[in-house]
């Protein structure tokens, strides 16, 4: 009934299902209208009626296999009680978190408060969606929403956590602690307003230090995947650690996680030698190359799908799609998964 949900229950399909990480989003005219009917991006992710309608605009486009939760990853420490604004051109800036005062600011239960209307979006959603469509919750690694938590901004080189994490093991592993809690209660909430399969985004997972993988990657992800399993043991949940291809078949083996997102500079048969052949693999065509569009574009993605028959896969993206891609690429790329 949902190919999606078969695959993460580790059966191979002769079609993959396919959906897209940030499939709702700017690249598409119909969300860029409803983006202007809030004055700011965490108040239209914290207003169900426009959230919902964001997360559906994709699946009535392309009839994608999967709808993931419109949201965002720091939605949580803002709930947390941490300032949180996106600057036009610079992306998210928080006010930095680097000591002791700082993490006592934060509350565990003043986000599950502040992230009701998220819940009321996922059974809004969930009301809606066709019967063979999957709703996937969400939220950030404790990891990746740290890296802006600590450094109070995107896409830097990290000098700040990793100092924290070497110098200040202590505080370092309290806030790793906090967030785990945080993001367990959270991704339980959505679980319990419908949700039906999880994805663990750890966007800067490649930045970790070698020897700090485990203490900052591999324990807050086995610590948040044993208690939702505990909660909910049918709830299938996909780990992404970006860039961190050294590390995935520790990840793997020491998280449970039950399928793993691939980036794109990791090679599909890589990952898949790499891990148990019951874990579904999801990836990981170049998000420039559906900019790009072309040839090559339905080409590799058939490729892609070729090198994955037999194992349980589900095609995705290596990363996000670009806000500047036509979604004509979008429809065509998905064509060529389902050999249209
Ligand atoms: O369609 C979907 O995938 C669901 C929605 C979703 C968004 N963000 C919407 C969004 C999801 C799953 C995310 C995850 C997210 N957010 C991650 C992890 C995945 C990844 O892409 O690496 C990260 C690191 C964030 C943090 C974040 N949020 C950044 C760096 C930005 C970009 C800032 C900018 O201005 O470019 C955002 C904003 C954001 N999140 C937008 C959307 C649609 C754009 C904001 C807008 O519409 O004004």
């Amino acid at each position: 009934m949902k190919p999606f949900l078969d695959v993460l229950s580790g059966q191979a399909t002769k079609v993959p299902p396919i959906w897209i990480m940030r499939q709702a989003g700017r690249y598409l005219p119909e969300y860029r209208a409803i983006r202007t009917k809030s004055k700011g991006f965490v108040d239209f992710c914290l207003t169900p009626e426009l959230a919902i309608e964001a997360t559906l605009q994709p699946i009535r486009r392309y009839g994608l296999d999967a709808a993931i939760l419109f949201a965002d990853i720091l939605l949580l420490p803002q709930a947390m009680g941490q300032p949180l604004a996106f600057v036009e051109g610079h992306g998210p800036k928080l006010e930095p978190i680097r000591d002791r005062e700082g993490l006592k600011s934060l509350s565990v239960n003043a986000a599950t408060d502040k992230l009701q209307p998220v819940m009321e979006t996922v059974k809004g959603v969930r009301a809606a969606l066709p019967g063979n469509v999957a709703l996937i919750g969400f939220a950030g690694s404790p990891w990746t929403v740290a890296t802006y938590m600590i450094e109070g901004r995107g896409g830097s080189d990290f000098a700040e956590i990793r100092k924290m994490a070497w110098a200040d093991p202590g505080l370092f592993g309290a806030i790793l602690d906090q967030l785990t809690e945080a993001t367990t209660a959270y991704l339980i909430a959505q679980i319990d307003a419908g949700a039906e399969a999880l994805q663990l985004f750890d966007t800067w997972a490649g930045s970790v230090p070698a020897p700090l993988f485990e203490r900052a990657v591999i324990q807050p992800a086995a610590a948040i995947v044993r208690a939702v399993k505990a909660h909910a043991p049918h709830i299938p949940v996909i780990g992404f650690p970006r860039g961190a291809a050294a590390h995935l078949s520790a990840y793997v083996a020491r998280t449970g996680v039950d399928g793993l997102g691939i980036d794109h500079m990791t090679p599909l048969t890589f990952a898949a030698a790499s891990v148990p052949p019951q874990i579904a693999l999801q990836g990981n065509l170049d998000p420039i190359l559906v900019l790009a569009g072309g040839e090559s574009l339905t080409d590799e993605a058939r490729h892609l799908v070729r090198s994955m028959a037999g194992r349980p896969y589900i095609f995705n993206l290596g990363h996000g799609v670009l806000p500047p891609t036509p979604p004509e690429h979008v429809a065509q790329l998905i064509d060529a998964v389902r050999g249209v």
